[in-house]
């Protein structure tokens, strides 16, 4: 069974191998093997634009379809920037800038507190479609620091950690991340129809 991984992010594509890794039965296929166009993400929250993403690439491609949508959430800031976190600092802009305008914005605030949410879409091209959330708790760091992952990866530190994701191996992000999260919440539902066997619920048809 081909499944399409339907994001252009570099970044997030690597995170998104990574962490599901080999599936018996499940041959991945991604932007390079067929470049599919940008999906716009202007829904409202993180689900509807992951949903939007699986269902749109699926029918386009007639392949079933994993796609992700995922935001910063600043308890501070009353939860943005959310599911405008890749757009923060203005269309175009980029990871430095998005940072520097958080940083900017906490300076001097002792609330702290903040989330990563990852939302998965898996999407057939009959319809059925699973979503699947993960989360990652922590805090805004006072200055940005280190130089792995991406986007806002330099300025979050885990809770119970010291260091940001940033300052983390690969292998130790994706073991807590809230792509990971979610990820694995989805697994059971590939293995399942990888093997031709009925899927866990959560496969609503809606309106595809
Ligand atoms: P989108 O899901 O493509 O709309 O973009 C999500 C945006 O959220 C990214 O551009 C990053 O700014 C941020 N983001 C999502 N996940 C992560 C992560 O794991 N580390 C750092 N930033 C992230």
């Amino acid at each position: 069974m081909k499944v399409l991984i339907g994001t252009r992010n570099p970044d997030k594509l690597a995170e998104i191998v990574r962490i599901l890794g080999e599936i018996p039965g499940i041959s991945w296929v991604t932007f390079r093997e067929l470049p599919f166009p940008e999906v716009e993400e202007d829904g409202r929250t993180l689900e509807e634009n992951a949903e939007k993403k699986a269902r749109h690439l699926a029918r386009l491609t007639g392949l079933a379809t994993l796609a992700e949508d995922s935001g910063l959430e600043v308890a501070a800031l009353g939860g943005a920037p959310g599911v405008r976190s890749a757009r923060f600092a203005g269309e175009g802009r980029n990871f430095q800038a998005n940072n520097e305008k958080l940083l900017a914005l906490m300076k001097g605030e002792w609330d702290r507190r903040a989330r990563f949410r990852a939302v998965a879409a898996l999407a057939l091209p009959d319809g059925r479609l699973w979503l699947r959330e993960g989360a990652l708790e922590g805090a805004i760091a006072s200055e940005a620091r280190g130089r792995g992952g991406f986007g806002y990866d330099p300025v979050f530190v885990p809770e119970g950690e010291a260091r940001t994701l940033a300052e983390m191996a690969p292998e130790e992000k994706d073991r807590i991340s809230h792509r990971r999260r979610a990820l694995e919440r989805l697994r059971p539902v590939l293995f399942a129809l990888a093997r031709g066997e009925p899927p866990p619920p959560g496969g609503d048809p809606g309106s595809a």
